[in-house]
Formats: C-alpha cells, sequence, structure tokens
C-alpha cells in the first residue's frame, strides 16, 4: 500500500512556506473527517479526558485510554502526521517509564510523534526519547497537566521575566530535538518572538496569528462541548445545537407514530404470510 503519510520531515519544511493545521481528534469518525480535509497533524489529545470522558482534569486520563482512542484514529487516517499526547501519569510521575510509554503510542497505536508538556524535567525526558528515535513535539505556555502549580488556567509570559523563561524553554526543547513545539495561552507578541527564534515550527492554541500553525480542540471548533468556552476558541458551527434538535425530532416521531414509515421498514410478500398466519 502506497504510504502518503506526512513526515515529521515535511512538516519541518513547512516553516516559513505556509501555515500548518492541526486538529484534534479522538475516534475513527471524526479523524477520518480531519484528515479527509487535508489537515496536517492530527493530535489525539489528553484534551479526550474533559471533551469526550466527561472528567475534570486532563491528568484524570492515562495510557490505557491514551493508547485505546490513539488506534482507533491511525485505523482512519491516510494522510496526516498522527500525534499521541503522552497522559502525565506515563512521563511526569515516573519519567524513566516515559520512553517506554512513548514507545507505545509509536507501535501500539502506530502514531508519528508524541507530544509532552513542560514539567520541570522536560528536558532530560525529551532528550531520552528523541534518542530512541521518536519525534517529539513540545508544548509550553498554559501546561493544563499542571495548571494549578501555573495559578490555574491563564494567560503564560504576561511580563519580561516569565516571558523570558518561556523564550529560554522553547530554545531548550529545540535544542533537545524536538520537531515543532505547541505554544498555548501565550501574549501574540511574545508567540511571534519564539516563532522568529525557532528553526522548527510553532503551532498556537490561544498564542495569536503569528505562529507557523494553528491548533484547536476539534469539538471547542464543532461547537460539540458545552461546559466552558476559552476565549482563544472560535466556533466554526454549533453541532450541539443541530444534534439536540434532531434527537428531540426522533423523540417525537417514534412517540407520534411517524417513524418508522414505510421507507424505513421491511416487507414480506402477501403469499408468505398468509403461510404463517393460523
Ligand atoms: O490535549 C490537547 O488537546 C492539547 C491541545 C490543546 C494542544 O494539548
Amino acid at each position: 500500500m502506497e504510504n502518503n503519510q506526512i513526515s515529521v520531515k515535511q512538516i519541518l519544511s513547512l516553516k516559513g512556506k505556509r501555515k500548518i493545521t492541526m486538529l484534534t481528534a479522538y475516534d475513527y469518525p471524526l479523524a477520518y473527517l480531519v484528515d479527509k480535509a487535508g489537515i496536517d497533524m492530527i493530535l489525539v489529545g489528553d484534551s479526550l479526558a474533559n471533551v469526550v470522558l466527561g472528567l475534570e482534569s486532563t491528568t484524570q486520563v492515562g495510557m490505557l485510554e491514551m493508547i485505546y482512542h490513539s488506534k482507533a484514529v491511525t485505523r482512519a487516517v491516510k494522510n496526516a502526521l498522527v500525534i499521541g499526547d503522552m497522559p502525565y501519569e506515563s512521563y511526569q510521575v515516573h519519567p524513566e517509564e516515559a520512553v517506554k510509554n512513548a514507545l507505545r503510542f509509536i507501535e501500539e497505536a502506530k502514531c508519528g510523534a508524541v507530544k509532552l508538556e513542560w514539567f520541570d524535567r522536560c528536558l532530560e525526558v525529551t532528550e531520552k526519547i528523541v534518542k530512541a528515535d521518536i519525534p517529539v513535539m513540545g508544548h509550553i505556555g498554559l501546561t493544563p497537566q499542571t495548571a494549578e502549580k501555573q495559578g490555574g488556567f491563564k494567560v503564560q509570559g504576561k511580563d519580561a521575566d516569565a516571558a523570558g523563561r518561556l523564550i529560554e524553554q522553547a530554545l531548550a526543547l529545540q535544542e533537545c530535538g524536538c520537531f515543532a513545539l505547541v505554544l498555548e495561552c501565550v501574549p501574540d507578541k511574545i508567540a511571534e518572538l519564539i516563532t522568529k527564534k525557532l528553526k522548527i515550527p510553532t503551532i498556537g492554541i490561544g498564542a495569536g496569528p503569528y505562529c507557523d500553525g494553528q491548533v484547536l480542540v476539534i469539538h471547542d471548533m464543532l461547537g460539540l462541548f458545552e461546559r466552558y468556552k476559552p476565549k482563544f476558541v472560535k466556533q466554526y458551527v454549533n453541532l450541539s445545537a443541530l444534534i439536540q434538535k434532531a434527537i428531540e425530532e426522533f423523540k417525537k416521531e417514534v412517540q407520534e407514530g411517524i417513524f418508522p414509515d414505510k421507507e424505513h421498514s421491511f416487507t414480506i410478500k402477501e403469499e408468505e404470510l398468509k403461510k404463517i398466519r393460523p
């Protein structure tokens, strides 16, 4: 079978040429549509916890859920680079387990790369995974797995010191071998500065227009998640409203005997029916 999968090398080569697109997906039907639309990268994000599993925190999903959902995504995808988001417990609790868990995303789930969020031993862990020949996408700025340590879900890098730390982290991750970097909730001008300083692409979410690419959580941009809506989310369609309307119509039609009608039913010939009638 011909392999049309976008490679890490191709993603790197897009910097400065055209904007890179990335969306999350967690299951076969949405991954199929995202890939068919020609999106460059699909992230099986640990945002799965919030938008699919109804959990409060992304730290509540583990390898079991992430591998299960990554497999569903890679089954559907022909072209996009699929990235498995490493869950908190897979590399932050016991960093020595990180390489083993990253390998599971590649070998079991057939992802092309992994992503991990910044934490205090991030450089050491990233280096180990890159050395094992596994492409790594970094993630700095707001890092939801450790948001409590950052004082909550807030924009990061808002003063010169904090912005300086972000720039240092970005350069260090590039040095460690990351092929791209997610910048989450960072002032637009700081994201621009980082983007200009790096040779690797930056993918922004709540980081303004100057990044090399953009990512959104698919349930947010499709209007499929109503619990909260961050300022940076643009909702391209309100699927919740459409789905709700369809479900209510189904309920009404069943209750009123309108559905199923002839068009949606099967028939048997009258002479066959007569044979079984008493
Ligand atoms: O888990 C996720 O969806 C993410 C994106 C917000 C980048 O990490």
